[in-house]
């Protein structure tokens, strides 16, 4: 009952008058309300999304949908009529036509399969998502042909999907330009040509929902919005929408879930990598005052362990070297099975099975982002329980603020002293020579120059090995939008990021200084051929350029190895023996110095 009520909140707040939702969530309402063969058999009958899409297209404040069999049915219509919302699923007459017609002959395939082009932006969780849309499109091959790999290029694409981040104002500012210029490009193609479908995914998509299609559609920038829970319906979008070259298409479906982890489906991924994300939970329930994230991806939800273990299993067998877990706060994830019996599964535990999985695999394990407010001291222990390079000694822990003061307003549930005891306990734990990252935001509401400096000395105590470091950008509808002014200059958050980042620059470098004389297992990565020589030249300084194998410490550190015919590595077999280090090898180096923030080594056979 407790769901049910959930549920509700969903309709009410985020998603008034959507079948689909309905029938997303629709066991939720057959256990309070009926049997579940009546639930069954009214799912079976019920409306299908093209049924959702006719019922919308003509009319945008979604107070009427028709079912399948002809009869309108009334949903939610005080939530929706009382806040004006628009269905988050739609399309345009023109598309919901076609989507009729793929109803009569949904086993007709087109002569040739469209042509689909994805770029990403943003974190690594879209990275991850762009691999999930990617496996969902390829599952249609008869009418879905990927272009992506190295050699590809959004021209010859029918459809490019730009899989987009709302963090900051830049990258949306990025993504709309990049837009532009794809539009643009097509007018290069004449007249006849038939306009190439735009679709924007992600968090952007999310947050301006049918902003962007609100304009005429000569202006029109995109076609299609997709927010990160409704990829599953990509297919049935595009082909409605490459059904008709009609002007006014669009299509649209922005519904977030309480749900969906898209455990089920297995990431198409990039042939020749040997690192692999995989998303351990979607969405986030913090709330930090300055964040965007809890809007565009909605609620907190975890993966069933099991598909998450059964998917890094796949990964060692088919030779990756590092997985990634991701997640917005990884620390909060909890699984909660029923069968066989009640169990719940906290990240503690999901990490001691991915690591006995990668343990065998010879794989490395990194995982982004722990929370600093709720870090399980489990996780700290299971530092000391495996292979050494297994759980990689490398910490991802965004402080954002030094100062408390600052920290209580973002509402991110520590202090400075907090956050200082938990990086002594994890020194204390993992070794004091693990790896520490952060983030840092610079000029948040109100931030005084006292506070600003509250920052760089922490900076200067913990000395992180890295960091990624902003200007403070406002977000609509975020907490801080609401309580706060934006009143810090933009000349003085810049001032301050400056400070900052030369404050981190500095101590990157000491810490990579420190590193000198050390042996390090690094993980090949790249290798750089000899055609690349200029680049070399102008990269290690002054030295005559020579071919080089790129590598990765444990910290995550990038090594620059110089080739050398005599360091070889042991083969799997005779053939093999003494042959040179090849990507997704470890070897031994030596680091022997530093070039700006990056270290040289030498292999050690
Ligand atoms: N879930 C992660 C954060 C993901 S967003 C965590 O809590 O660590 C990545 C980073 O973007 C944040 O840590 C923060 O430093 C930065 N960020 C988020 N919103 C921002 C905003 N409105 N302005 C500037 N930086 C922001
Ligand atoms: Fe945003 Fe905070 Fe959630 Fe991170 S934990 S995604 S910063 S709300
Ligand atoms: Fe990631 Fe950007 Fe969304 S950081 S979660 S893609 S807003």
């Amino acid at each position: 009952m407790q769901r049910f009520v959930q549920s509700q909140h969903v309709f009410g707040i985020w998603k008034p008058g959507l079948w689909c939702c309905l029938r997303e969530h629709a066991r939720w309402f057959a256990a309070a309300a009926g049997p579940p063969s009546q639930k069954r058999k009214l799912l079976a009958d019920g409306p299908t999304l093209a049924d959702f899409l006719v019922s919308t297209s003509g009319d945008h404040t979604g107070s009427s949908v028709l079912s399948k069999s002809g009869t309108p049915t009334r949903l939610l219509e005080r939530q929706i009529d009382s806040r004006r919302k628009r269905p988050t699923v739609g399309a345009s007459a023109s598309v919901v036509e076609a989507l009729r017609a793929l109803d009569a002959d949904l086993a007709e395939t087109p002569p040739a399969p469209y042509k689909v082009f994805i770029e990403t932006y943003g974190c690594a969780m879209n990275t991850s998502d762009s691999e999930i849309v990617a496996s969902i499109l390829a599952a249609r091959p008869d009418w879905f042909q990927l272009l992506n790999g190295p050699s590809a290029s959004p021209d010859e694409a029918d459809v490019v999907l730009i899989n987009s981040c709302a963090i900051r104002d830049k990258p949306e500012v990025r993504v709309l330009q990049r837009l532009s210029m794809l539009r643009a490009a097509e007018r290069g193609r004449g007249q006849r040509a038939p306009r190439r479908i735009l679709g924007l995914l992600g968090c952007m998509a999310e947050r301006l929902k049918t902003r962007l299609l609100d304009e005429m559609p000569s202006k029109r920038l995109v076609d299609l919005v997709v927010g990160p829970d409704s990829y599953r319906d990509l297919p049935l979008l595009l082909q409605g929408l490459v059904r008709t070259t009609d002007l006014q298409r669009f299509a649209y479906h922005v519904q977030l879930s309480l749900e969906e982890t898209y455990a089920d489906i297995a990431p198409l991924r990039d042939h020749g990598l040997i690192t692999a994300y995989v998303s351990i939970m979607r969405g986030c329930n913090n709330h930090c005052a300055f964040c965007v994230v809890p809007q565009t991806r909605g609620p907190e939800r975890s993966r069933e362990p099991a598909s998450i273990w059964n998917e890094i299993e796949s990964l060692g067998n088919e030779g990756f070297k590092e997985v990634v877990l991701l997640g917005q706060n990884v620390n909060s994830y909890c699984y909660q099975s029923d069968h066989p019996y009640p169990k719940v599964t906290k990240f503690a535990d999901l990490l001691e099975g991915v690591c006995e999985i990668a343990e065998r695999h010879s794989m490395r394990v990194r995982y982004t982002s722990p929370h600093p407010k709720d870090f399980p001291h489990e996780v700290l222990r299971l530092y000391t329980r495996y292979a050494p390079g297994t759980l990689c000694r490398q910490i991802h822990v965004p402080m954002q603020s030094g100062s408390s003061e600052v920290l209580r307003r973002m509402r991110r549930g520590y202090t400075r002293e907090e956050y200082l005891a938990l990086v002594a306990r994890i020194r204390d734990t993992v070794g004091a020579d693990v790896a520490l990252s952060t983030d840092i935001i610079s000029g948040f509401c109100g931030e005084t120059e006292a506070e600003h400096a509250e920052t760089i000395s922490l900076m200067e105590q913990v000395r992180f090995d890295q960091a990624f470091m902003f200007a403070y950008s406002e977000r609509e509808r975020t907490i801080a939008a609401r309580l706060y002014a934006d009143d810090i200059p933009k000349e003085v958050k810049l001032r301050r990021l400056g400070e900052i980042i030369s404050t981190q620059l500095k101590i990157s470098a000491e810490r990579a200084r420190a590193m000198v004389g050390t042996e390090q297992r690094v993980l090949v990565e790249e290798v750089v051929h000899a055609n690349e020589r200029q680049r070399l030249d102008s990269e290690i300084s002054g030295k005559q350029a020579t071919p080089a194998w790129i590598a990765r410490t444990e910290s995550n550190r990038r090594v620059w190895i110089p080739f050398s015919e005599k360091h070889t590595v042991e083969g799997p077999g005779p053939m093999h023996k003494h042959r040179q280090p090849c990507i997704g090898d470890y070897v031994e180096v030596s680091i022997t110095g530093v070039s700006g923030n990056r270290l040289i080594g030498e292999i050690v056979n």
